[in-house]
């Protein structure tokens, strides 16, 4: 089994006594709310998701990420995890002591053993990890939302964020590392995504899984920005496209509980990692893997892993190229499997998808399936 980043899998979560002392100390504490992506976080911290980070990141490792992607102890990092205040609340807080972190509705989930409050540039964090400073780009948008001063050190989590959706479906990474080893996955390919599964992803699935044992169908389903299709929409699509077209016995469908970033090149290396430490040996890469807009260009998602050695990494990116339905193949295939050029490629932009799915049209076959479609438009419906 591939091991975790860093070497073993964190766990904050306190249990028995640790946990009981935990729940009386924090009704003293000052409250710190969280964000939706700051509870997501601490999900991911919480889980082992994030290993090997065990709280939000201190001053020297934020630099060193957004400069070097990298912590301080040289291991590959490349997207700041980090929990954000505005002065006021700031100052009423001391490095060295404790606060609470809490949810919209107060519930307290874990205390923050503040070791240092500082404050960054929010605009370099912006051209270095996103590449752009426009606030439109919707990671940017958050950044530039959210406080002045960062606060960093270790989580004790009390209780992990509750979820009353996809339950089935909520593995940690103790939890798909069990399930790998119990089928027997030695080669296990990891799948990101934030859209529905269309035919050009099904085609990228089903090659990664001619090379491995095993298929991680990771959906995120953390924050994403609003005009993304939603992530109940999107469940509905992964399961019925499981059901009807792929062997079961191959593919494991788990939500990743993170937030998206739109972050492209950056991201694609989070998520790789992240990836590891569910005990995935592959990832995925297509074609403007986590890209919003014209941000990126179109592979450099895939370019950014020859930054890094296979050791320092770990998991293995399988890099697909833009995958289409080609009239003359007569099938999908990618820019690196079809000679015909451009006029026998079936495109469609997302601008068109949206419009027939409004109008109830069923979007080609050669681009999703009609079970999906079906779903799609049922969703479409409701808008607007
Ligand atoms: S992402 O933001 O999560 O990357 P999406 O769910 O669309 O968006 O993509 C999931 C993965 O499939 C990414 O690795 C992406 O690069 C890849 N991908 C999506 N569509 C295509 C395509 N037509 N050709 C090649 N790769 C693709």
């Amino acid at each position: 089994m591939i091991l975790p980043h860093g070497g073993k899998l964190t766990n904050c979560v306190k249990i028995g006594d640790e946990k009981e002392k935990l729940i009386k100390k924090s009704k003293h504490l000052k409250k710190i709310h969280l964000t939706p992506r700051e509870i997501s976080d601490l999900e991911m911290i919480a889980i082992g998701g994030f290993s090997p980070l065990d709280g939000f990141m201190r001053k020297k490792d934020y630099h060193n990420v957004i400069e070097y992607n990298r912590l301080v102890t040289g291991l590959p990092w490349t997207i700041p995890i980090t929990l954000a205040v505005n002065k006021e609340e700031a100052d009423t807080l001391k490095e060295g002591e404790d606060a609470a972190l809490v949810d919209a509705s107060g519930k307290v989930l874990a205390i923050l053993h503040l070791d240092e409050k500082y404050e960054y540039d929010k605009k370099k964090e912006a051209r270095l990890v996103y590449g752009t400073e426009e606030a439109v780009h919707p990671g940017v948008k958050i950044v530039y939302e959210q406080g002045e001063v960062l606060l960093a050190g270790k989580v004790s989590v009390i209780e992990c964020p509750k979820h009353n959706d996809f339950i089935n479906y909520r593995l940690n990474p103790a939890d798909t590392r069990r399930i790998f080893k119990e089928r027997g996955w030695k080669r296990v390919v990891g799948f990101q995504t934030r859209n529905p599964v269309h035919r050009a992803h099904e085609y990228i699935l089903k090659c990664a899984l001619e090379v491995v044992d095993g298929l991680l169908l990771h959906p995120i389903v953390g924050e994403t920005k609003s005009d993304d299709i939603p992530a109940d929409t999107r469940m509905k699509c992964y399961e019925v496209l499981l059901e009807k077209y792929y062997p079961k016995e191959r593919v494991l469908l788990a939500v990743n509980p993170a937030a998206m970033r739109y972050a492209g090149p950056k991201e694609a290396i989070f998520h790789a990692i992240v990836r590891k430490n569910y005990g995935c040996t592959h990832f995925i890469v297509g074609r403007d893997h986590a890209g919003v807009g014209n941000y990126y260009s179109p592979f450099a998602a895939q370019d950014i892993f020859d930054e890094f050695s296979h050791d320092e990494i770990g998991i293995i990116p399988l890099r697909f190229g833009n995958s289409f339905y080609c009239k003359k193949c007569e099938g999908i295939v990618s820019e690196k499997t079809c000679p015909h050029p451009k006029e026998e490629h079936f495109s469609l932009s997302g601008t068109k998808v949206r419009d027939l799915l409004r109008n109830g049209e069923m979007p080609p076959v050669e681009f999703t399936r009609p079970e999906i479609a079906k779903i799609l438009i049922g969703w479409a419906k409701n808008l607007a």
